[in-house]
């Protein structure tokens, strides 16, 4: 495992944005996986702003996004696709139809999750997979429980999760989705490069306990001591 720990936001978003930027450079026609909520954004931009500059060019590669609420047209604000919209695709030269998100409104939601590990199969794979961590743990919306789930699902959100989330629905904790479509450990496990973001006091004890406890479902992420090419990289402050 590499551990970096940098001074600040901006920092841990640019280290992130250049191993990101790397792998690009060495296959322009890689897979991302990426990830939502707040963590990834100073990323993000930092990957706009590496575009904008005539950097970096997006045209071959794919990506596949971890996870989408149940119940949310892609076009509402507060679904995944519109966040990965907003705060990425809009802003470089990535075709969107190489761009994946589990689709929230699917009817057969187990049709939804086989289709969605067929995809990330026939891309051959997820060359690198950027994730944040929840407070209790998880990695997309991988909650913690029993076992290791490693396919494709659709979960049931914790409390932990609901109460979390709800900054981004008015901080009504009846707006936010009860459920949602998560990639499994498998496909995060098998991705060959997996980038770790957290940010601020508030998430050192679950890093600490994730990277460094017993490897149990109790805690998803704890699964990541597994990974032979895991960086994490961590800022003070947020
Ligand atoms: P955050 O969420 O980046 O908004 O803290 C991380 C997560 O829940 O996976």
């Amino acid at each position: 495992m590499n551990y970096i720990l940098t001074n600040s936001y901006e920092a841990m978003s640019k280290k992130a944005a250049s191993l990101i930027c790397a792998q690009i450079l060495m296959k322009p026609a890689c897979v991302l996986g990426l990830a939502t909520g707040s963590t990834p954004i100073g990323a993000y931009k930092q990957l706009a702003a590496l575009f904008k500059a005539g950097e970096l060019s997006f045209k071959g590669v794919s990506t596949v996004n971890l996870d989408e609420y149940c119940g949310l047209q892609e076009t509402h604000p507060q679904s995944y696709r519109t966040y990965m919209n907003d705060n990425l695709f809009n802003h470089i030269d990535i075709k969107k139809h190489n761009t994946y998100v589990p689709d929230g409104m699917a009817s057969d939601y187990a049709q939804e999750c086989a289709k969605y590990d067929k995809t990330i199969h026939e891309l051959g794979g997820i060359d690198l997979q950027l994730l944040g961590i929840g407070n209790n743990g998880h990695i997309g919306f991988n909650e913690p429980g029993e076992e290791f789930v490693m396919d494709t699902h659709r979960v049931l959100l914790s409390e932990d999760t609901i109460s979390a989330n709800s900054r981004f629905f008015e901080n009504e904790i009846s707006n936010v989705p009860t459920a949602a479509l998560t990639m499994g450990l498998r496909g995060i496990m098998h991705a060959r490069k997996v980038v770790l973001l957290a940010c601020g006091k508030a998430k050192f004890e679950i890093i600490d306990r994730a990277l460094y406890g017993p490897v149990t479902p109790k805690l998803p992420a704890s699964i990541l001591q597994l990974h032979p090419d895991l960086t994490v990289i961590c800022a003070k402050e947020c």
